[in-house]
């Protein structure tokens, strides 16, 4: 009988050798909650497709925010969703706007106890759900799109934005934040940079919580295929160059490879986000008992930090962080 002399299995033989050798792990401030709010609405109304999240009045909005920030979360990213929408999303930076009223609201409570960011797109406040204003002949007009998008910011910033997130993927928008921040007046606001955003299937849900689907076509000409890794790596570079604090790739799931070659590529912080199909999917095979709810949401937070991940911006961030709290 000859016996293994190199046995992997020692180290797992109880919790707690487990825990001592494990190599991932995530803190409650790594995470980050994306919270809706809805102008024009009496109580929260649930998404639906997103058991568990809802879009927020302004009250109870501040009333979940400060429930994240007790449970220890890293931070908040902030969703509008407009009483009226228009053409050019007019209501992406009117100083009454839904998120700017927001951002002054959370600003005022919380400080800066966890950080506050805002999501910077125009899908949400325009009338045909595009990301960006369109050309005549109906296509999201990149240049314009980047005024506009200069603008928001600037209007985020002003109402207590600690982070813009610019998610509408047009070419040169970092640039055209970072230069708008400056001479604006907020040369320390930094951008976390939505760097490789694909054109997902998995963004279903989002677009009923924040009703915001394309009325026309889809976001493929601006969005990145999945087909394509090395673009991703493309995407980030020239984010960085053009001043990205941080960059960030969506979805997440799906995109575990290409999360690891950007973390591997880059000396700025990595967020990767966990989108609505992805919280979907779970719940609603949990729903059924078909899987053990808790256990499949750590483990999928697990393997996006193990992909690469400092930050994960996640609908399951307050429960998580709970957990990873007691231990
Ligand atoms: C665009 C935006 C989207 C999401 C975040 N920002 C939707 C889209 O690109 O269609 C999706 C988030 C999710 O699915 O959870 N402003």
């Amino acid at each position: 009988m000859t016996y293994p002399a190199v046995r992997p299995r020692r180290l797992r033989r109880t919790a707690a050798l487990r825990r001592l050798s494990a190599q991932n792990r995530l803190a409650p401030a790594d995470l980050v909650l994306p919270m809706f709010v809805r102008e024009g609405i009496e109580a929260p109304r649930p998404v639906a497709s997103m058991p568990g999240v809802v879009q927020h009045t302004r009250d109870s909005l501040r009333k979940a925010a400060h429930e994240a920030m007790e449970a220890g979360v890293g931070g908040l990213i902030l969703f509008g969703i407009p009483a009226a929408k228009d053409a050019r999303g007019s209501g992406a930076d009117r100083p009454d706007g839904v998120v700017q009223v927001a951002l002054r609201d959370l600003a005022a409570d919380l400080g800066d106890a966890t950080v506050l960011m805002s999501d910077l797109c125009l899908d949400e406040y325009t009338d045909h759900g595009h990301c960006g204003v369109l050309t005549p002949a109906g296509e999201v007009d990149n240049d314009a799109t980047l005024a506009r998008y200069a603008e928001v910011a600037v209007a985020q910033a002003a109402a207590g934005s600690a982070v813009v997130a610019p998610s509408g993927m047009m070419d040169g928008q970092v640039a055209a934040i970072r230069t708008a921040l400056d001479t604006g007046g907020h040369p320390d606001l930094p951008i976390l940079a939505y760097s490789a955003k694909y054109a997902s299937a998995f963004y279903g849900p989002f677009r009923e919580a924040a009703d915001c689907a394309p009325q026309f076509g889809d976001r493929a000409g601006y969005q990145q295929n999945p087909a394509n890794a090395d673009e991703a790596l493309r995407e980030v570079r020239l984010d960085i160059a053009e001043g990205a604090d941080a960059v960030m790739v969506k979805p997440a799931l799906a995109y575990l490879d290409v999360l690891r070659r950007v973390a591997d590529a880059v000396d700025v912080p990595v967020a990767a986000y966990q989108v609505s199909g992805e919280y979907a999917m779970v719940e609603a095979a949990a729903e059924r008992g078909w899987i053990d709810r808790e256990r499949v949401i750590d483990e999928m937070l697990l393997s996006i930090r193990r992909a690469g991940a400092g930050i994960v911006l996640t609908y399951w961030a307050v429960e998580a962080a709970r957990r990873l709290a007691r231990g």
